[in-house]
């Protein structure tokens, strides 16, 4: 495992801007495995940035996403669909049939999940797979638990969780209970991953999970076992190491 500490967000932005902008460089026919939450928004505007700059080609380009909220199709703001069409795909040139993320609309969740594990099976594992950490130790939706789920399941959303994103929505009640999400499982056979820690509200947990036990209650723990990982970590997430 690597550790980057990254002076601030921006310092963060950059250094993820410039290792997924490398994997794209040097393979332009990656399958990437993506992320929504609020801490890669800077590195996909650096990524929106070197392809206006004519340094990147996204045609053929592959992307898996974690997540979705159950519910909520390609239409809703808050969906994660509509976050990636924000923050990435409609700025490059990646072509929409390439792009995947689990469909929150089909409300039939044993369809929706093995849908979405046929799409991975069929993609194959990304060649690198960008993460954010949840503030309870949580990676996609696998919130902390007795087992790592191994596929992509429905997950139930636990309180924190739903505290820390209802900033996204109007109101509390309007956060949805439920997600499609990959599992540890699915995560771990990304041949690479990049996690993206940003801001002091992430310290503690940090600490855990790079120090305390290997642990189903601290679903990102489980990354001390892949064989290749970098955390970029801003000096504020930093703050207990
Ligand atoms: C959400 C997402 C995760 C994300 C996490 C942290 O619940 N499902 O994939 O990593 O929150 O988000 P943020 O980066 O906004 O702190």
């Amino acid at each position: 495992m690597k550790i980057y500490r990254a002076d601030n967000y921006g310092d963060l932005s950059k250094k993820a801007g410039e290792i997924l902008g490398a994997v794209i460089a040097l393979y332009p026919d990656s399958v990437l495995g993506l992320a929504t939450g609020s801490t890669p928004v800077g590195a996909y505007e650096i990524l929106v940035q070197k392809y206006r700059e004519g340094l990147l080609d996204f045609s053929e380009i592959k992307t898996m996403n974690l997540d979705e909220y159950q519910g909520l199709g390609r239409e809703d703001e808050q969906s994660y669909a509509y976050f990636m069409e924000k923050h990435l795909f409609s700025k490059v040139n990646i072509r929409r049939e390439n792009t995947y993320i689990p469909d929150g609309t089909n409300l039939d969740e044993k369809a929706a999940c093995e849908a979405y594990e046929a799409v991975l099976k069929r993609l194959g594992a990304p060649r690198i797979q960008l993460l954010g950490l949840g503030h309870d130790g949580h990676i996609a939706f696998n919130e902390p638990g007795k087992s790592f789920p191994e596929g992509v399941h429905c997950a139930e959303l636990n309180a924190r969780t739903i505290q820390a994103n209802k900033r996204f929505f109007e109101k509390e009640e309007d956060v949805p209970r439920r997600s499609y999400t990959m599992g540890i499982g699915n995560i771990m056979r990304a041949k690479s991953i990049l996690m993206l820690v940003s801001g002091a509200e992430k310290a503690d947990i940090f600490r855990e999970m790079l120090y305390g036990p290997v642990t189903p209650r601290v679903p990102a723990s489980v990354l001390r076992f892949h064989p290749d990982v970098t955390i970029i970590a801003d000096a504020a997430a930093c703050g207990k190491l």
